[in-house]
């Protein structure tokens, strides 16, 4: 793969994590219902998932739908779920051809059943795929992933499997979701807020973060480029001198 792109290949995050926020802004701004925004954005989503792959971005966690985002009208959350699905429906190829691995993190339960069925045959068709893993937050929170470990690592406890001095980080991190990936090296947040928004709480604690004024639906591959670039500047000192 040829690599022009002025940065260095050696130092491409291997996880990037985006909260992809703004799209009801976008839609705002142009007089728009806010299901144009939501569609503008599943563009944008085509178009860091490309790049991704093509940078060789191991890990990409897209922040698609919180936990508290249940609390939006039913007609928007209708409309996010429409879109999901149709997105899992047109990408098929996409990832296939691209040999990318589809993986949820998030309450995929409390997801409508088409959307489960057409996601959980989506995970299963790309499952041996090697090439990136792009990894949906569906129904995610920080707080409830955390809540579901403590559960599972007391009843280990309770149970006798493990005893107290056996929880060590590493076995926290085996618990979450993303017991299968490495923590997040960047995580970029669009349209301008300062906040978490309760995503990957325990997972970002050493990670580099980066906010943008761009709303999402007009983050474009040149950002996403300069995004890396100024990564690839950054001292990671994890604490130390
Ligand atoms: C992000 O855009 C998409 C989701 C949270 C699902 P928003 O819908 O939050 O857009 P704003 O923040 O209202 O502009
Ligand atoms: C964060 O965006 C969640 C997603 C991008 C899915 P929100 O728009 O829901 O977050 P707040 O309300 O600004 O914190
Ligand atoms: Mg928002």
């Amino acid at each position: 793969m040829s690599f022009n792109f002025d940065l260095d290949p050696k130092k491409i995050p291997v996880h990037v994590a985006i909260i992809m926020d703004g799209n009801g802004r976008w839609a705002k701004k142009r007089l728009l219902n806010r299901t144009k925004g939501h569609e503008k954005g599943a563009e944008a989503v085509r178009t860091v998932v490309r790049t991704s792959r093509e940078l060789g971005v191991k890990y990409l966690t897209l922040y698609a739908f919180s936990t508290e985002n249940w609390e939006r009208p039913a007609a928007e959350i209708a409309t996010l779920m429409f879109l999901l699905k149709k997105f899992l429906k047109n990408e098929l190829k996409e990832l296939q051809e691209n040999n990318i691995r589809l993986n949820a993190i998030g309450q995929i339960d409390r997801l409508n059943l088409d959307v489960q069925e057409e996601l959980n045959k989506t995970m299963d068709l790309t499952k041996n795929n090697t090439g990136m893993c792009l990894n949906l937050a569906l129904s995610y929170g920080g707080r409830s992933e955390i809540i579901r470990m403590v559960h599972e690592v007391s009843k280990k406890v309770k149970d006798g499997a493990i005893s107290i001095s056996d929880i060590t980080e590493e076995l926290i991190s085996k618990h979450l979701y993303t017991f299968n990936i490495p923590d997040p090296d960047l995580l970029i947040r669009t349209s301008g807020e300062m906040r978490i928004s309760n995503f990957l709480l325990w997972q970002i604690a050493y990670c580099e973060i980066f906010v943008t004024e761009t709303l999402w639906p007009d983050f474009s591959k040149e950002e996403y480029i300069k995004i890396l670039r100024a990564y690839q500047n950054r001292e990671r000192r994890f604490g130390k001198v």
